[in-house]
């Protein structure tokens, strides 16, 4: 089978822009972003608050239409399709998971996984066994009858990853799926996509700051301001990035320097390209800033604590906040 026959999703270059009448004017969410990926493979997408994250995943699973680009789900390139058609094809492909579980509060934990089937004109008694069966499998088979509100964080959760699964999808989108969680149930759902992924041929994409999540797929997506700024490859480490970071060049020629790299650069600045060739591009500053940026003055060192929320870095070189999920930035030392 060629590459194209296993690609669940691509999408090509695109970009969201919110638009507002707001003093602030338009807030540009997504700049040109491209990515595939293929069926089965795991993905995560990592990147601080404000970064395009939500955003990404509601383009890509047809839930909000970019404001330029295409997105190809299971190869039919979502724009050129009649509304009917789109939600067709999003029923049969795709599964949403969000950081709360959103299940509809007056149905069971039985009915919510029964429910997009029954969307989808199948008899109550068809779908039914299929959701119990389903909450079996996720440890929850004793829970069938309770509403949400009676139900735990995590077996909320649960009950919205079968209500994902009972669809049968090729791809599970999931936003921070652990991110309402406490370190222990949030372990525990993590195996359960972990043997999701091992047991099935469903891709996931998952956006999540959770090391472990990130540790089980196959590749991270590092997103800054809207790009896809670097890729890293399995048992990615969220908090010290820089071990396994491949920078991303985009089809319009952009490169966007992690704070890290940017840090043992020396600062932003003016280079020299002394040598570019095939698969080589040598950065050189120039001479008259090298004095600058050894004076002292101008040293940039990485913030020792978040701007957001206050958190205390200390010693540490992580780059993203853990409490918060800002970006740790540079300031003159
Ligand atoms: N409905 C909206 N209207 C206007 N701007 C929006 C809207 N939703 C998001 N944005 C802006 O778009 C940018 C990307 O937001 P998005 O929610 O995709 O980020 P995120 O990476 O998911 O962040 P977080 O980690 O906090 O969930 C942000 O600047 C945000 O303020
Ligand atoms: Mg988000």
């Amino acid at each position: 089978m060629s590459e194209k026959l296993n690609e669940i999703l691509r999408a090509n270059s695109i970009y969201h822009i919110y638009e507002s009448n707001a003093e602030d004017g338009n807030v540009v969410a997504l700049r040109g972003l491209s990515v595939s990926m293929h069926e089965g493979e795991a993905v995560a997408v990592v990147g601080p608050s404000g970064s395009g994250k939500s955003t990404l995943l509601k383009c890509l699973g047809g839930l909000m239409k970019p404001s330029a680009g295409s997105v190809e789900l299971a190869g039919t390139r979502m724009t050129r399709l009649t509304g009917k058609q789109l939600v067709k094809l999003r029923q049969e492909t795709v599964s949403f998971i969000f950081q709360d579980a959103n299940l509809l509060p007056h149905l069971n934990a039985l009915d919510n996984v029964a429910q997009p089937l029954i969307h989808q004109g199948i008899l109550a008694r068809t779908a039914r066994p299929k959701a119990q069966s389903l909450l079996d499998k996720l440890g929850m088979g004793e829970r069938s009858y309770g509403m949400p509100d009676q139900l735990s964080g995590g077996e909320q959760q649960r009950v919205a990853i079968a209500r994902a699964l009972i669809t049968n999808p090729r791809l599970i989108l999931a936003d921070e799926p652990t991110g309402a969680l406490d370190p222990i149930t949030s372990r525990e759902v993590l195996q359960l996509f972990k043997e999701l992924h091992e047991e099935s041929d469903v891709a996931f994409l998952l956006v999540t700051h959770n090391r472990e999540v990130a540790s089980f797929c196959e590749r991270s997506l590092e997103l800054r301001e809207g790009r896809f700024i670097a890729q890293h490859g399995t048992n990615v480490d969220i908090g010290d990035l820089s071990d396994s970071r491949e920078l991303i060049i985009d089809d319009t020629g952009t490169v966007t320097l992690p704070p890290d790299v940017l840090l043992n650069l020396g600062g932003p600045g003016r280079f020299e390209m002394s040598d570019i060739n095939r698969d080589v591009l040598h950065l050189e500053r120039v001479e008259d800033e090298k004095i600058s940026v050894s004076t002292g003055k101008d040293t940039m060192v990485l913030s020792s604590h978040c701007l957001a929320c206050k958190y205390d870095y200390a010693e540490s070189d992580i780059q993203l906040c853990p409490e918060c999920g800002s970006t740790r930035p540079m300031i003159n030392y």
